[in-house]
């Protein structure tokens, strides 16, 4: 089926979109710092130390691989329940990160970006943020989203949010709310679904990541924890998403006829 004329990506739901032997956007949870850091008795601090280096080597893996976009769950909207003590120490975390990382990120043509409800941190975090998003900003190679305070249930209220206040009519009884018109006021609107979702450290649960833009997403799940996830490990989830049939609501017989007819088509030379 073709793409729809719209800038927008078309949604799984309502266009069947194209498939890519590479996946064109890959999701990740990197979970299982803490533990990584408890099984070689390290304070779980230092797993997450070691969590900023697997990202820095999969961004790199990504792009050497032909992926166009990588999405990771850095810190969930439910992470406020953990130790005081942890938390301050992820965000102290993410404001070295950023600032130590952007130059680099920026020398190879990654664009940064940041999703996630921003407002909860502090002002020298949401500058820091701002500074870096905006240095990236012109980038096409790449695109690195980083979901901080970010949960799947957040994102689908904030966009409903917005459509009511840009067309309040909607909120009127029997006014009918189409996909397509919330789709653009959703976290990463702009980008294709991603194809590919991984997650690391055993858990097989989405934990409030991205609810909606994973209705037809292919779920890879390894006990690796994040701070082991290496080259090797992203080739064998990109391998497992290779064998899957992408069907999207079809038959296996109808993807087959689809093939057959584009192999009948002339070669144009
Ligand atoms: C993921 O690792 C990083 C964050 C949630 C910030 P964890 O900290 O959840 O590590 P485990 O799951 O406790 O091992
Ligand atoms: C999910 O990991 C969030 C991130 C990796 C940032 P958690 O460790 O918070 O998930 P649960 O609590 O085990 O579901
Ligand atoms: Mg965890």
């Amino acid at each position: 089926m073709p793409h729809s004329s719209s800038p927008l990506p078309p949604s799984s739901t309502l266009l069947v979109p194209e498939v890519t032997a590479v996946p064109r956007h890959i999701a990740i949870i990197m979970d299982g710092n803490g533990r990584w850091a408890s099984k070689r008795r390290l304070p779980r601090m230092a797993g997450h130390e070691r969590g900023v280096a697997a990202l820095r080597g999969a961004v790199s893996a990504c792009v050497a691989r032909g992926v166009q976009a990588l999405t990771v769950f850095a810190f969930s909207s439910e992470n406020w329940r953990r130790p005081e003590e942890e938390v301050s120490f992820l965000m102290g975390l993410f404001l070295r990160a950023l600032k130590r990382e952007v130059r680099e990120l920026d020398s190879h043509g990654v664009q940064l970006r940041v999703i996630g409800d921003l407002s909860a941190f502090s002002a020298a975090l949401q500058a820091a943020i701002a500074k870096a998003t905006e240095t990236t900003r012109a980038n096409t190679e790449f695109v690195l989203t980083v979901a901080v305070n970010y949960g799947g249930r957040w994102d689908m209220l904030q966009a409903m949010r917005k459509l009511l206040n840009a067309r309040p009519e909607l909120a009127k009884p029997n006014v009918p709310i189409s996909e397509e018109a919330l789709a653009p006021y959703l976290c990463l609107s702009d980008l294709p679904e991603p194809d590919l979702f991984i997650r690391t450290g055993g858990e097989q649960r989405i934990s409030n990541f991205l609810l909606w833009q994973s209705a037809y997403t292919e779920f890879y799940f390894t006990d690796l924890f994040w701070p082991e996830f290496d080259d090797k490990a992203l080739d064998a989830a990109i391998l497992s998403y290779q064998q899957r049939e992408r069907r999207f609501g079809r038959t296996s017989g109808q993807l087959a006829a689809d093939l057959q007819d584009a192999a009948a088509l002339p070669l144009v030379r």
